[in-house]
């Protein structure tokens, strides 16, 4: 694993963020070209594990604002679309990646591999869910698929266990916050508590923390990214995302999925949807078939 000290890595950020400015905020856009040293910053930092039980920081709080109205509420899983997902064609992910680099916005971030290897990653977002992550954990193990799951915080909570199988059977966690909230859309000075919270969440159940994070919605800004790249994460976003939260139908899912195929791609799939589980026996199969290798996040920002 290369490693690049703390220091350098928060005075890279500062920098980065005083370089994004103010005209970003108000355009509300987002970051650029991954720092290439940010992409080699991969894999599981060792960490101790936590006793403490964190509570949802916006419960105590008590914040009125429009987002957090909403927590998720703990009778529910992630499959329910309790934070319903918004589906972004490739083609809105490409302008703004575009509209970044143009404007020379830097900061840790993977947005795709290289388009030279036939490498894949498949990342499934939300979980760990109580019904279906054991499922998808079955058929990985079966197929010797890796994969990446960015972890809610307060799912990890609820299902360690899952996280722990999760991390037994090689697979690589991300961030994906505590409460999956908009990150937009709260009070600036709780983003960092919402990365942090979810992060302790995971010490919490395996001992190590994730280098990856993906917000929640494909959301962030200015703020996010200072959050973010304090705390020395490369943002992880996707090149597919065939909607499986929006339930069109397994073979719709597979059909989407498979004819985004191409070298280097993220597909973003989701923990608590039955119709993921049952495609991705076949999708697995069809992408081999087709000459792809599946890897994690990290895998894939190694050979950028
Ligand atoms: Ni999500």
């Amino acid at each position: 694993m290369i490693w690049k000290s703390p220091v350098a890595m928060v005075s890279t950020g500062l920098l980065t963020v005083a370089f994004v400015g103010v005209a970003m905020s108000a355009i509300r856009s987002h970051g650029a070209t991954p720092a290439k040293s940010g992409v080699q910053r991969t894999g599981l930092r060792s960490g101790t594990a936590s006793t403490a039980r964190s509570t949802s920081f916006f419960h105590q709080a008590g914040f009125k604002t429009r987002a957090l109205e909403h927590p998720l509420d703990p009778q529910l899983e992630p499959g329910d679309n309790l934070v319903p997902e918004k589906y972004r064609p490739t083609v809105m992910l490409k302008a703004r990646e575009e509209f970044e680099q143009e404007r020379g916005y830097r900061f840790n971030k993977i947005v795709r591999g290289s388009k030279e290897k036939k490498l894949i990653a498949l990342t499934f977002d939300d979980g760990p869910h109580g019904e279906y992550t054991v499922q998808l954990l079955d058929v990985l193990k079966q197929t010797h698929t890796p994969a990446t799951f960015f972890l809610v915080g307060k799912q990890v909570d609820k299902y360690p266990g899952l996280v722990q199988l999760e991390v037994m059977q090689g697979h690589e966690l991300g961030n994906h916050t505590y409460d999956h909230v908009d990150l937009t859309q709260i009070p600036p000075e709780l983003i960092g508590f919402e990365l942090d919270e979810c992060d302790k969440a995971i010490k919490r159940a395996v001992g190590v923390s994730p280098r990856f994070f993906r917000p929640p919605g494909g959301d962030y800004d200015v703020n996010v990214i200072r959050e973010a790249t304090r705390r020395s994460y490369v943002t992880s976003l996707w090149t597919d995302d065939p909607g499986d939260y929006a339930k069109p139908g397994a073979d719709v899912v597979l059909q989407r999925t498979l004819d985004r195929l191409e070298n280097g791609a993220i597909i973003l799939l989701h923990d608590g949807i039955p119709e993921t589980v049952s495609i991705l026996p076949a999708l697995i199969a069809e992408s081999r078939k087709r000459g792809y290798e599946f890897v994690t996040i990290s895998q894939l920002a190694k050979q950028r």
